[in-house]
């Protein structure tokens, strides 16, 4: 890291799949919830993620010890690097409510995602742990987390629902700023400032919080509109849990799809907003989350050479960055590291985008009006009506900008009808979508392909059943009709399976 002046490490200490840290007044976190019956975060989280006493056979999992981490910090120090310790709240804290049930508002006794905000005791709780934490990491800036709460357990506990109607509050996105502020006061108090992910900001940004922008760089850029410091982290670049070549040649990771010159292509302060916003964008940061990293040569391997491209996006001016230059001199950077025993991924293996994407595809339909009888789901828009016939084929990510989602509505979940504009000979229509079942993405139960001359009577051509999921990696399947007929309009319709669906073209031949 000193070698890129790369200068915060940033530890996830806390996050459902195991408490990493000991915190002396509330050791239940490291004797119990540090501690899982399966080795893999999958395995675990499909066997509805319990936890076990620790030293009880076949436990797996561990913690640093309040005098490990320190070393860490004072090792860091050493190299210029401060180290921010991040206790996650009000969510992604099933460790806690695990541990303690007391402190969700249900009680359930296999921990809960939310902890209660209605219970002052949650508020002992971290201030406890965080008044440790300080005494362990002098970083200025501590990480409260903040993200992804689900609160729902708020709407119907009568402490929370207490704590709303005193203070006034009207939702529960009030309800989690009300616990945020209270613990920045906490913190404040104790010489510190906070940093949380971007969804602090919701229901009224904490005064003195600095902002990580992790859902894209939208709330980055609020923040920084309204004064405060941020890091970009957005999951389109910097998230290095993603794949950094072709699916099929990596080992099994989250999706997505992050190759080195992604990473390289970043640009934190676009010149949009550079003028005013340089002053307040701190930094970026690449996070890698480790649910499918089982060993450090494996987050090595993830690291490395991305991180490289990540210490030149954070330090060389825009105008003087150059993917090409940069090839060649990060091929010795990465010599570099493997002589120095690290297991980076070797760039001469990359195999690149997905073939079909790389070339524009001719077809009968490219150009084709489509009519949605199901409308594609806002959060995957592509290129709105013209994505399915444009002849662009997508890449590994559906987040690409190819790659249209559909959400089940009725008994179809993609139900579209193109016009050739006139009747027309042909012999194939086919589409193929992705499937990867972590982040729920799935293939159709089955497809239905159907002609029309008028289009008003359709001719069913035929329907495609899916044989039983078989795997959790990014995997694509075409489904397809072959034979003669003639037609001007040709319906399309996929049937539900467990979540959203994604194609990238329809091509008629
Ligand atoms: C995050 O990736 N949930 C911050
Ligand atoms: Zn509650």
């Amino acid at each position: 890291m000193a070698a890129l002046k790369l200068n915060r490490l940033h530890l996830h200490l806390t996050d459902a799949a195991g408490w990493r840290l000991e915190i002396k007044k509330y050791p239940r976190l490291t004797d119990y919830a540090a501690w899982r019956p399966q080795a893999t975060w999958s395995e675990w989280n499909n066997s509805g993620a319990h936890y076990v006493e620790k030293g009880s056979f076949g436990a797996f999992g561990g913690y640093l010890t309040q005098d490990d981490a320190r070393e860490i910090v004072d090792y860091a120090a050493l190299h210029h690097i401060t180290v921010v310790p991040e206790i996650e709240l009000p969510s992604h804290s099933n460790e806690v409510t695990a541990a303690y049930p007391h402190l969700s508002c249900t009680g359930n006794p296999d921990g809960e995602p939310d902890v209660c905000i209605g219970n002052d005791s949650t508020f002992a709780f971290f201030e406890n742990v965080l008044d440790e934490v300080f005494s362990i990491f002098p970083s200025h800036y501590i990480h409260i987390g903040g993200d992804e709460a689900s609160k729902k357990a708020w709407k119907s506990c009568p402490r929370c629902r207490a704590r709303m109607d005193s203070l006034g509050l009207e939702n529960v996105d009030q309800l989690q700023s009300y616990m945020i502020h209270r613990i920045e006061r906490f913190v404040n108090s104790r010489g510190r400032d906070i940093i949380g992910w971007d969804e602090i900001m919701e229901g009224g940004l904490a005064p003195n919080a600095t902002v990580m922008s992790w859902r894209g760089t939208d709330g980055g850029i609020r923040a920084a509109r309204a004064g405060h410091r941020v890091v970009m982290t957005p999951g389109s670049h910097c998230y290095f849990d993603q794949y950094q070549d072709a699916p099929p040649t990596q080992p099994k990771a989250i999706g997505g799809y992050l190759p080195l010159k992604a990473v390289y292509s970043y640009n934190p302060v676009p010149d949009s907003i550079a003028g005013w916003a340089t002053p307040f964008i701190d930094g970026v940061q690449a996070n890698l989350w480790c649910e499918y990293i089982p060993t450090s040569e494996h987050a090595e391997y993830m690291l490395y050479p991305r991180a490289i491209a990540l210490a030149e996006v954070a330090w060389t001016p825009q105008q003087r960055r150059d993917w090409s230059d940069f090839r060649r001199r990060v091929v010795r950077a990465d010599a570099w590291l493997v002589r120095n025993g690290f297991n980076t991924f070797n760039l001469a293996d990359e195999t690149g985008p997905r073939r079909e994407s790389l070339t524009p595809e001719r077809h009968l339909a490219r150009g084709a009006k489509v009519t949605y009888n199901n409308k594609w789901w806002s959060r995957y828009t592509a290129a709105g009506v013209a994505t399915l016939t444009d002849g662009l084929r997508g890449d590994w990510n559906y987040t690409d900008g190819r790659w249209q989602g559909f959400t089940t509505r009725g008994d179809y979940v993609v139900d579209v009808t193109i016009d050739l504009a006139k009747s027309m000979p042909i012999k194939y229509i086919g589409a193929e979508f992705m499937q990867i079942t972590g982040p729920g993405v799935w293939f159709p139960s089955s497809v239905k392909i159907s002609v029309s001359a008028d289009g008003k009577i359709y001719r069913e051509l035929k329907q495609i059943s899916t044989p039983a999921a078989d795997s959790e990696g990014l995997s694509f399947r075409t489904y397809e009709w072959n034979g003669t007929s003639q037609a001007r309009y040709i319906r399309f319709q996929s049937t539900p399976t467990h979540g959203v669906q994604f194609l990238d073209e329809i091509v008629v031949r």
